[in-house]
């Protein structure tokens, strides 16, 4: 039974049901599991766990490596079973469920998670529950389209319950590369010197005796939800190219730029498919997430490798992509997320990181959690490890939210993401600032004049003037600072009463 896909028949007595398997899990016990930004969750022993907690008392730490797919987070938060959730999250069940204090939300660094287990600031995880798409003869776990916190999870772990996924294919085997850090104080270089690089091994290697349960799974991964490139995206991307043609014109950057990385949703996607048209060639990408635009980059000759922790498709792009994964083998490499985000290798490589705002201010401050500085949104996923370490910290974000009575430049972030010192550009649809070796009142003058929406760039320029004229190295009104987001709130926008609609 499934030979392939379990290879060490010392395990075949430990397939059993789903619901069987979850019941090894009890009331406040600590879970890792698999899953990031959608690919290579669990699939069925979270549903079983729902169905548990519906009926009986069961409230678990959930921790993953980033967003579930599969309405796990939903449904699980729906049956009332998550009593502290981390490090990320995008689903607006789970959400609300933050936002109203039902679930403790612990919003983190994605490299960080695993760190802090290892070092026993976290933990102890009591159950690793990981997708594979097979185990092998020494009892090592193959992941599928994620790696995330997977391998430390399992590593860790007092037990750990498998998912064989059969819709997985067999060809993911050999696309990861697993190097866990050693201890520290005594701890080696990471030897990852370019996106190419493998340090590790091809599975995740754990005792066979620590696993408790196999279950067998056949299910895809939730599709990306991810809109396509329109004009405000398309206009960002373009802003971005001709920066870049700038940096290279300078001297800077060589016509195969550095390591690209791009954060997940519309806008990063669409500055990389925009990347297709431009005069950039040999690309490699040092990224957290592999979207459909990696592809499209591939088919169109202009990658040549990228390294991630997962990879999250379209419908269209996963059924093009995932049965003929074996073509693309081997220009790709799944990572450990605390990998592909670690602060040392980001800084090394020199990688573009290219990351989405909720909102920003002035000075370049960054809100990418918060709506309203109060309402989570999905989490600081990796843009931190990436923003603080990078080459290039780039955010970029539409200048206008919700019909554009929301300005998406304020004069000071609601809640603070990434600071003014971790943010090197920011581009909108309307143009790009560059916020290198500039000073505050520079900073704010760049990105008032080249990214804010015209409907609000008299307003701003009337708050800098007026905030200048008190003084400080950053100026501000603090009675006013927040009046934009307050008159939101009163009237349902940003703008004053006589100029909205
Ligand atoms: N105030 C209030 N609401 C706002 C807002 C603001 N300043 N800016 C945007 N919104 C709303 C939008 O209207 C939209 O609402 P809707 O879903 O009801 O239409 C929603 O917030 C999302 O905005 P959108 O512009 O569609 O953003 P996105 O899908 O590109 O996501 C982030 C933007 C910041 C939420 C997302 O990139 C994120 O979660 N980032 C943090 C994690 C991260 O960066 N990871 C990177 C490494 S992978």
């Amino acid at each position: 039974m499934y030979r392939d896909r379990i290879r060490l028949n010392t395990l075949w007595g430990m397939v059993m049901s789903p619901e069987e398997a979850a019941m090894l899990i009890k009331d406040g016990m600590t879970v890792g599991m698999s899953g990031f930004t959608r690919a290579g969750d669990a699939k069925a022993i979270p549903l079983a766990l729902a169905e548990r907690a519906a009926a009986e008392p069961l409230r678990i730490t959930l921790m993953t490596g980033a967003s579930l797919g599969n309405d796990n987070d939903k449904l699980l938060t729906q049956a009332g079973a998550l009593a502290r959730r981390l490090p990320f999250q995008a689903d607006p069940t789970l959400r609300a469920a933050i936002n109203n204090g039902g679930v403790m939300f612990i919003d983190q660094h994605l490299s960080e998670t695993v760190e802090m287990l290892r070092s026993r600031q976290l933990g102890p995880i009591d159950y690793a529950i990981v997708e594979a798409s097979a185990i092998t003869e020494d009892g090592g776990l193959i992941p599928t389209t994620s790696v995330g916190n997977s391998a430390t999870f399992a590593i860790l772990a007092e037990k750990v319950i498998v998912e064989i996924n059969l819709a997985q294919p067999l060809e993911l085997e050999g696309l990861h590369d697993i190097y866990i850090p050693t201890r520290r104080p005594f701890r080696e270089p990471i030897p990852v010197v370019a996106p190419e690089s493998r340090a590790g091994l091809p599975f995740i290697p754990i005792d066979p005796g620590k696993i408790a349960a196999i279950v067998i799974t056949q299910k895809s991964d939730s599709a990306a939800t991810i809109d396509p490139p329109d004009a405000d995206t398309a206009a960002i991307a373009g802003h971005l190219i001709e920066f870049f043609q700038s940096e290279v014109r300078k001297g800077r950057l060589g016509t195969t730029l550095s390591p690209l990385q791009a954060g997940i949703g519309s806008i990063a996607n669409a500055v990389l498919h925009g990347l297709i048209d431009s005069p950039f060639h040999d690309l490699k990408m040092y990224s957290e997430v592999l979207q459909d635009s990696t592809f499209e980059l591939f088919d169109s000759g202009k990658l040549v490798f990228a390294s991630g922790s997962s990879i999250t498709l379209g419908p269209e792009a996963h059924d093009r992509v995932i049965p003929n994964i074996g073509h693309y083998k081997n220009k790709i490499v799944l990572r450990p997320q605390e990998i592909s985000n670690h602060p040392e290798v980001i800084r090394r490589l020199g990688v573009i990181g290219i990351n989405t705002a909720l909102e920003c201010d002035i000075y370049g401050n960054v809100n990418s959690t918060h709506v309203n500085g109060t309402h989570m949104m999905n989490g600081i996923g990796g843009s931190g490890d990436f923003a603080r370490n990078a080459h290039l910290g780039i955010f970029v974000t539409k200048s206008r939210a919700k019909n554009g009575t929301l300005s998406r430049i304020v004069p000071m972030v609601s809640h603070v993401d990434h600071n003014e010192h971790d943010v090197d550009v920011i581009a909108t649809e309307i143009g790009l600032a560059d916020l290198r070796g500039l000073a505050p009142r520079e900073r704010a003058q760049t990105i008032i004049r080249n990214c804010i929406h015209s409907s609000y760039r008299e307003l701003a320029t009337d708050y800098l003037k007026r905030a200048s004229q008190r003084g400080g190295q950053t100026p501000h009104l603090l009675e006013e600072a927040f009046s934009w987001h307050i008159r939101a709130r009163q009237t349902g926008s940003m703008l004053p009463e006589h100029r909205a609609g």
